[in-house]
């Protein structure tokens, strides 16, 4: 099999750039005094946050900022034109598992359709390796073990479903048109400026603001967590030296219970004198579980362990990280936060604000 390499002077398309980890792999490229190529971050920005992070990004030369759409072919087209890219990499999509259960038509035009677009016309870009990004939870859930690359995909989320069609039509592309690809497969992530509506951060927010913390089901399900800089890390050893055609599992090796996982926040903030003692337990609320809700994610990195991986950061370094950014940064404004916990928990806990 054929691997890539990375020149230090190559041009990346980054699409959803802006967003909560696609931000995350501009930074760390960006964070490599040799690389003096350049970016093309393509992203929406649909939400607020998106902003707020690409304050932090735009300030190097090194980015360029294009507001637009994956599914809009001409704008894909000009920028094509424009820059000669070497690598894109395809982070824009619907993410979150409870959305994707009131919205799941949604999932299919933003996650599959808008990607086969970007697809047609990257195939026509010669020499242009293509790497998408998914996810764990196309395999399913596993109850002891960890998932290798090559097992069976069993998505049990619109969400995950749609992303399992989006790795399929990647693979189909490379098969039917000769297209250079990479997927890469990620645990749940872990980090700065993730969107509000994610286990860690909403639990943060209602911690801090002293409101119930809406646990699903009894809370014992397990989740692999990873900071967002080793994602990225992971993300650019696969572009340096990944196999073409291969997929690869990115993963952290760090466990824990939902429930457990909220407690480690808790105490965290309480030693910081953050929240009260005892204040996380009392805000603990058991509510109606998530519908075909997966138990346990779990990845063999093995794969990519073997090409050099490492994550950085421990779970509780990433918590601290979490911690240290909601302190610091102003607090935005966001309505869609708001619309969406009302739509979501106010039958749960009466949640209204
Ligand atoms: P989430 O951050 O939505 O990620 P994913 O579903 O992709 O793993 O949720 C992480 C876990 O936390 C998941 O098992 C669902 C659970 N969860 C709650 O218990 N309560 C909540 O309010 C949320 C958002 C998630």
């Amino acid at each position: 099999m054929q691997r890539m390499s990375l020149s230090n002077s190559s041009t990346y398309l980054v699409t959803g750039g802006a967003g909560f980890m696609g931000s995350a792999f501009v930074q760390y490229k960006l964070e490599q005094e040799a690389f003096k190529g350049s970016i093309v971050i393509l992203d929406l920005l649909k939400h607020e946050l998106c902003k707020e992070r690409l304050k932090l990004l735009t300030e190097d030369t090194r980015v360029q900022f294009v507001q637009g759409d994956i599914g809009d072919r001409t704008l894909l087209q000009k920028l094509g034109s424009q820059y000669s890219f070497d690598y894109v990499v395809h982070f824009a999509a619907e993410t979150h598992v409870d959305k994707s259960i009131h919205e799941p038509e949604l999932f299919v035009v933003e996650n599959v359709e808008k990607t086969v677009t970007l697809l047609q016309v990257v195939k026509g870009w010669s020499q242009c390796h293509f790497h998408h990004i998914s996810t764990d939870e196309v395999f399913g859930s596993i109850k002891s073990g960890a998932f290798l690359e090559t097992d069976a995909y069993e998505p049990n989320s619109p969400y995950s479903a749609s992303k399992a069609a989006s790795d399929h039509m990647v693979r189909a592309f490379g098969k039917t048109y000769g297209l250079s690809y990479t997927i890469s497969h990620a645990c749940n992530n872990i980090g700065p400026f993730q969107y509000p509506e994610k286990l860690v951060p909403l639990m943060l927010k209602r911690m801090l603001a002293e409101e119930p913390l809406p646990v699903y089901g009894n809370g014992q399900q397990i989740r692999e967590w990873l900071d967002i800089a080793d994602h990225a890390q992971g993300v650019d050893l696969v572009l340096e030296k990944g196999e073409r055609g291969a997929c690869y599992n990115i993963g952290s090796g760090q466990e824990r219970a939902n429930l457990d996982l909220i407690k480690m926040l808790g105490a965290l903030l309480e030693k910081k004198g953050l929240i009260k003692v005892g204040a996380c337990e009392k805000l603990i609320t058991f509510v109606t579980d998530r519908p075909g809700h997966d138990f346990r994610y779990r990845l063999d990195s093995s794969k990519l362990e073997s090409l050099g991986f490492k994550p950085r950061y421990s779970l509780k370094q990433s918590l601290e990280r979490v911690i240290k950014q909601y302190n610091e940064a102003e607090a935005v404004p966001d309505q869609a936060y708001e619309t969406w916990i009302k739509k979501q928990y106010s039958t749960k806990i009466g949640v209204t604000s």
